[in-house]
């Protein structure tokens, strides 16, 4: 794996970006090393609780092979906290230039998310053209996805949000989708349990979905 990646390795290395939330440190490498097992390394670790940077931090200086992420990446302080955590990618719910930029600057590739064609439109206009669209489901599914290939020729997706091992496929169908992304590999539940057994096979069925 590059130093550098691009945001299109990011996307193309499996078909689905786990979404986590992590509450306690404890859980974040055995949980990472179940994902690996399972076939999925790029991992995004959303700045959701107090324990996320911690997580990271451990994923990074611990899982060989994991490439740890930042999800819910929503200001330039994010970006740089994460970078500092050892995120090698981010991932962001909506778009701002602010937060672009600074991605930029830290050469932090981004999946900015967008629901939009104003959205997709500014987000290209600063140079993205890989995307997350979020709430997939919720903002139109498969269908919105297929309405956009024609303008958005040249945007490739992440869709995230109500995506699941049963939807997955109508997504990782469509010719302007390279990944997508969800929650549902590491459910709360498993994850207090620490059963990385189900998380492994949730990511082994995942890992192995047709794209
Ligand atoms: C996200 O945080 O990107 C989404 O909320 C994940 O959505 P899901 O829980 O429906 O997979």
């Amino acid at each position: 794996m590059a130093v550098n990646l691009t945001s299109l390795q990011v996307m193309q290395d499996a078909p689905v970006i786990p979404v986590i939330v992590l509450n306690d440190v404890a859980h974040a490498v055995p949980m990472a090393r179940a994902l690996l097992a399972g076939g999925i390394r790029m991992l995004e670790i959303t700045l959701r609780t107090p324990q996320a940077l911690a997580c990271m931090e451990a994923i990074a200086n611990e899982v060989e092979g994991a490439v740890v992420g930042a999800g819910t990446v929503r200001s330039p302080a994010d970006a740089a906290a994460a970078v500092k955590a050892g995120a090698r990618f981010a991932v962001s719910p909506g778009f701002t230039p602010a937060v672009g930029q600074a991605c930029k600057d830290l050469g932090l590739p981004l999946l900015p998310g967008v629901a939009s064609g104003s959205e997709i439109m500014m987000a290209q206009e600063e140079g993205y053209t890989q995307l997350k669209f979020f709430p997939a489901m919720q903002a139109g599914g498969p269908a919105m996805l297929k309405a956009w290939s024609g303008p958005f020729f040249d945007v490739k997706f992440c869709p995230t949000g109500g995506v699941t091992q049963a939807n997955a496929a109508d997504f990782l169908s469509l010719p302007n989708v390279a990944c997508v992304g969800g929650s549902w590999l590491v459910p709360a539940d498993a994850m207090a349990q620490g059963d990385w057994k189900r998380i492994e096979t949730l990511a082994r069925q995942a890992s192995q979905l047709p794209r």
